[in-house]
């Protein structure tokens, strides 16, 4: 049974521009998230995700509505007690954060871990020293500390660089300093901007895993905003689509993929396959073991808008599989390469390939 864990009431924000104009950044949301999801927000530029975001930790103040979230009840007496002691399933309840007293409200902070494109990280503190930095701010003692930071490198796979500096690691691996330091003082809740979208495609696939694991061996809950729906079909199980400050699609991800209803999202779904939700080496690995055509198609700028796929098809009456790869149509960038499968003979397949060469269509034969 799933158990809710957020309830997003008639949320508004609004900003006043100057004396006679207001955007609209959220505009009349409801929204619920259950506990253990993997929630994916996705939309256009400006289409409200950050603020939506910011409003549930409360770096922003709504203009009205109400968020409820399932928060954790800290006896009084029991407040010098060590964190995550006794704590049954009655010492949670659905709270309206906005209401909170500024104690509440940093207890909720604390269990509310955040991350974002740019890692934030601090420059003049080595690994350790950034993820022990939210360990000092709630009192922690020294020796509790330097336990609980090697737990959490362990966590995110970084113990060995426990003493390099942030300008000394790679973007995937300040990714994971910045991860380790949000579960710190174990959230409840992950939120995560556009965490992956400075890294390249294999990068972002290994953080992507690794929020997965957090996910399932913590039970943490990862509301997490992406502008590719690559991103959402690996690893959300859930996800909305915002335009203009509203919700305009929203559901399971499988169902949004199948049957997409808004025409964003039709467009969204447009270059995804409709049919797999698995892992490109999952999908490499099946391919290998059929008598087929595997290739990876590196398209240029020039060359996304023309439908090759359909065109092979079409033209060698073949059916194609779409394996993975993302083209982004939004902001015309290639993101990742297309994968796809091609069943055919080797005759035909051989017809193929100097087709696209051709068409200097650059290639790897799988
Ligand atoms: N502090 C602010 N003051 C005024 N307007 C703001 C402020 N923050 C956001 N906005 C406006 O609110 C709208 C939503 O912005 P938001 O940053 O939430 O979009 P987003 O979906 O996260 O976009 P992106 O994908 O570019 O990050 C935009 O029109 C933006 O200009
Ligand atoms: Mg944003």
């Amino acid at each position: 049974m799933s158990e809710k864990l957020i309830t997003i009431k008639n949320l508004n924000k609004r900003y006043n521009i100057g004396t006679d104009r207001e955007v609209v950044a959220v505009d009349n949301i409801n929204l619920e998230i259950d506990k253990g999801d993997i929630y994916g927000i996705m939309g256009l530029s400006g289409a409200g995700k950050s603020t939506l975001i910011r409003l549930l930790n409360r770096l922003e103040e709504p203009t009205s509505g109400e968020i409820f979230v399932r928060h954790q009840i800290v006896p009084k007496k029991n407040k010098k007690n060590k964190e995550n002691e006794n704590i049954t399933e009655e010492t949670f309840e659905n709270k309206n954060i906005l209401e909170f007293k500024p104690a509440q409200l940093r207890q909720y902070r604390k269990k509310t871990g955040m991350i974002f494109q740019h890692f934030n990280l601090l420059n003049s503190r080595d690994v350790a020293g950034n993820v022990a930095f939210p360990l000092e701010i709630s009192g922690w003692k020294k020796k509790d500390i330097a336990k609980r930071v090697d737990e959490l490198l362990e966590i995110v796979g970084l113990l060995d660089k426990k003493n390099s500096y942030p300008e000394q690691l790679s973007g995937g691996q300040k990714q994971r300093v910045a991860i380790a330091r949000a579960l710190a003082n174990n959230p409840q809740i992950l939120l995560s901007d556009e965490a992956t979208s400075a890294l390249d495609p294999r990068t972002t696939n290994s953080i992507l895993e690794l929020l997965k694991d957090i996910n399932k061996k913590f039970g943490i809950t990862i509301i997490l905003i992406t502008h590719q729906m690559e991103v959402i079909r690996k690893v959300c199980n859930k996800a909305t689509i915002m335009s203009e400050g509203k919700i305009i699609e929203e559901g399971e991800t499988k169902e949004i993929f199948l049957n997409p209803k808004s025409d964003l999202a039709k467009e969204f779904v447009a270059n995804i396959p409709h049919d797999e939700f698995r892992s490109d080496e999952e999908l490499l690995k099946r391919s290998k073991n059929t008598e087929t055509l595997a290739l990876k198609l590196k398209l240029t700028e020039d060359q996304v808008n023309r439908a090759f796929v359909t065109e092979i098809i079409k033209k060698f009456d073949v059916e194609i599989n779409i394996l993975g790869g993302f083209i982004d149509k939004v902001s015309n960038i290639i993101v990742g390469n297309l994968l796809i499968e091609i069943m055919t003979n080797k005759e035909i397949g051989e017809e193929i390939l100097a087709w696209l060469k051709e068409n200097k269509v650059e290639l790897e034969v799988l």
